[in-house]
């Protein structure tokens, strides 16, 4: 049963996408609250696109409901769309028009009467900081001026609600962090955001965090509750022979998990204060004495490989 509360401005109930024998997208349920950040984190191929393309009713979906504001996504696709702005991984901008006939193109698209575009445009430039460059060809454009472009063009008709499909992909940290600076620009607004990430970080700005894996949402809570609800405590550990020292802790019963990352390793532990004794005295006894072991909070990465791992045990 879908709800009818207002607070509640997209609801995926049992959402399933095949495509030939894979299941893209696996019995989604899901609920977006108004005026909230949302980001569905999850590798390559976890079935994110196709589940923002099944959200703006893009693509039918073979099984299950989806409505965005009240809309059902398949049957009542065109009034959804007045309300929806849809980001595509790769948004198609025309290389040969300017930024501002790209605008001006999206506009027209969306039935954005002229008088209202004469308005409205210059503000969305001046938003985004592409005035100084509304004469520029989009074919030279940086980056992530063309992501902040995508942006705008999918903002012309004021839809309450986005849809951005990694927007922030290859960006560097700056420009990230001009687009994020954007988006909360837009929350004050009262728009609701939900985003597919590959990235980590990026998904820790999110109020709510929803990982995605083979096509099933696992779990979908705020960065801090995912926090909250790791199982353990994590210790890095430092030493010039990390290859030894993992060899000698693999298998130790104390040790819930060892793993390796890069030039550390992170252990897994039920309390890291017990565990850091038994550790170095592990160690010291195959001869293994110059170790440095520090506590450490758990990142995103460490709960999505906690919780698939429970999914797959
Ligand atoms: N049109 C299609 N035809 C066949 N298979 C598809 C199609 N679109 C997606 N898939 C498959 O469905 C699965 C989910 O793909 P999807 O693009 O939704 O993942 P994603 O999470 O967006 O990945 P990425 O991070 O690479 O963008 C993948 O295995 C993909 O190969
Ligand atoms: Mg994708």
């Amino acid at each position: 049963m879908l709800s009818n509360n207002p607070e509640i401005c997209l609801q995926a109930t049992g959402l399933t996408k095949r495509f030939g024998p894979r299941v893209a997208v696996d019995r989604l349920n899901l609920e977006v609250f108004r005026g909230e950040v949302f980001a569905l984190l999850g590798p390559d191929g976890a079935g994110k696109t196709t589940t923002l393309r099944m959200l703006s009713g893009i693509l039918a979906q073979d099984e299950g409901q989806a409505r965005l504001w009240g809309f059902d996504t398949l049957r009542q696709a065109r009034q959804l769309r007045e309300h929806l702005g849809y980001l595509p991984q790769s948004f198609g901008l025309y290389d040969d028009l300017t930024v501002a006939e790209n605008l001006n193109f999206y506009a027209d698209l969306c039935r954005v009467p002229r008088a209202q575009q004469r308005q409205r445009l210059p503000e969305l430039l001046a938003f985004a900081d592409l005035t100084p460059f509304q004469d520029r060809l989009a074919a030279k454009l940086s980056g992530g001026m063309r992501q902040k472009l995508g942006l705008i063009c999918t903002l012309v008709h004021r839809p309450r609600l986005l849809l951005l499909d990694e927007p922030t992909s290859g960006m560097d940290p700056v420009s990230r962090q001009e687009f994020w600076f954007i988006l909360h620009e837009l929350l004050k607004t009262g728009v609701t955001i939900f985003l597919a990430t590959p990235d980590m970080d990026e998904a820790e700005r999110a109020h709510r965090v929803g990982l995605m894996h083979q096509g099933r949402l696992l779990v979908a809570e705020s960065p801090q509750a995912l926090k909250e609800a790791f199982a353990g405590e994590l210790l890095e550990l430092r030493t010039p022979d990390l290859r030894a020292a993992r060899r000698i802790l693999t298998g130790q019963p104390y040790l819930r998990q060892v793993l390796a990352m890069g030039d550390r390793i992170v252990l897994t532990v039920d309390r890291a204060e017990a565990a850091v004794g038994l550790i170095e005295q592990t160690l010291r006894q195959a001869g293994v004495t110059n170790v440095q072991i520090s506590e450490t909070e758990p990142g995103l990465e460490d709960i999505f490989v906690q919780i698939m791992r429970r999914q797959e045990g």
